[in-house]
């Protein structure tokens, strides 16, 4: 509870926290790999609707051992369950293809800035769509946020309308999927793994018919051939590294929104693109000028910005209402 002085924190708080950061640190690392990995993969075989997929079909598999092996319990779900999941599973898709997409057409730093303006359209659907307002700074902190991811998209040397559309559509359908999900999870007895395990599951059945249509066995057969050719038996390990590091990110990030709300989780994701950002600059040697940087940095100090403006405002009000209140 982010408006609780620190004095009053328990020690079950505090340990709630390290295991919430503990949970974070993984998330983070295991996405650095996963992105690594997934770009070596579009780089050679750029047919994302297949990778997608793939991945989704590796988490499905793992989680279907583990239940079968006691590994994980397996969850007691009925028909209701699935079918309140079906708009999360929905949103998870289409937010996987896309920024999947996104990744084969521009480099991974630049779908990832794009992405770190997640928090804006989380505003914009909870002010426009939810109806909930917010403190006059949480809005004002859109404004280097939205300003930073266009002037990184405004000055990008590889820019592609499908590279960054696909970033933004990601970013739409994430904040759909963060708010349905923690819906569903809420009371439920299926926990943060088995649901994205579950979500996995839905999304696969979801994505299959869609990712035949739109790439198919033909271009995928030729493709395998031609990567294979080039790069060795290797490509294969790359193929089932991102497959794996997709799975195992994301499941941690759902044991981590099992603690957390769903803003809270969206700006772990965004300080989470930091390293991101980063490390893909220097492995894959991506060519950045210095107002490209700027932007990038905006962006996400916008991001920063606006979790301060949050858990500012409650502490703050608080303050200052008591304080009156003890004046009077
Ligand atoms: C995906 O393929 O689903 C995206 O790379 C995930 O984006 P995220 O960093 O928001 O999880």
């Amino acid at each position: 509870d982010k408006s609780k002085p620190i004095e009053e924190k328990t020690p079950s708080e505090v340990s709630r926290r390290v295991k919430i950061g503990i949970y974070f640190a993984t998330w983070w690392f295991l996405n650095v790999i996963f992105n690594i990995y997934n770009k070596k993969v579009l780089n050679a075989f750029p047919y994302p609707w297949l990778t997608s997929t793939l991945s989704l079909a590796t988490g499905s598999l793992m989680m279907l051992i583990s239940w079968i092996t006691g590994v994980a319990e397996t969850p007691k779900t009925d028909l209701q369950f699935w079918k309140t999941l079906f708009p999360v599973a929905v949103a998870h898709t289409i937010g996987h293809v896309a920024a999947t997409v996104s990744m084969s057409k521009v480099a991974v730093s630049f779908t990832h800035i794009i992405k770190s303006g997640e928090p804006a359209f989380s505003v914009l659907v909870s002010r426009f769509l939810l109806g909930e307002t917010f403190p006059p700074g949480v809005y004002m902190s859109l404004i280097p946020i939205i300003g930073g991811c266009a002037l990184t998209a405004l000055t990008e040397l590889n820019f592609n309308m499908i590279g960054f559309m696909g970033a933004m559509i990601s970013n739409l359908a994430f904040v759909f999927r963060n708010i349905f999900s923690k819906r569903g999870m809420k009371g439920k007895s299926v926990g943060g793994m088995n649901y994205y395990a579950c979500l996995s599951m839905l999304s696969l059945l979801i994505l299959t018919p869609f990712a035949i249509a739109m790439e198919g066995p033909q271009m995928w057969t030729a493709g395998w051939e031609k990567a294979i050719s080039q790069i060795g038996t290797q490509f294969i390990w790359w193929m089932a590294a991102q497959s794996v590091f997709y799975h195992l990110y994301n499941q941690v990030s759902y044991m981590s929104l099992d603690q957390i709300s769903p803003l809270t989780f969206s700006i772990g994701n965004t300080m989470k693109r930091i390293s991101v950002i980063v490390s893909s600059i220097i492995i894959f040697r991506t060519p950045v000028q210095p107002i490209n940087a700027l932007g990038a940095a905006i962006a996400i100090l916008g991001t920063f910005l606006y979790s301060q403006v949050l858990t500012w405002s409650l502490y703050e009000l608080k303050k200052i209402v008591l304080t009156i209140l003890m004046a009077i």
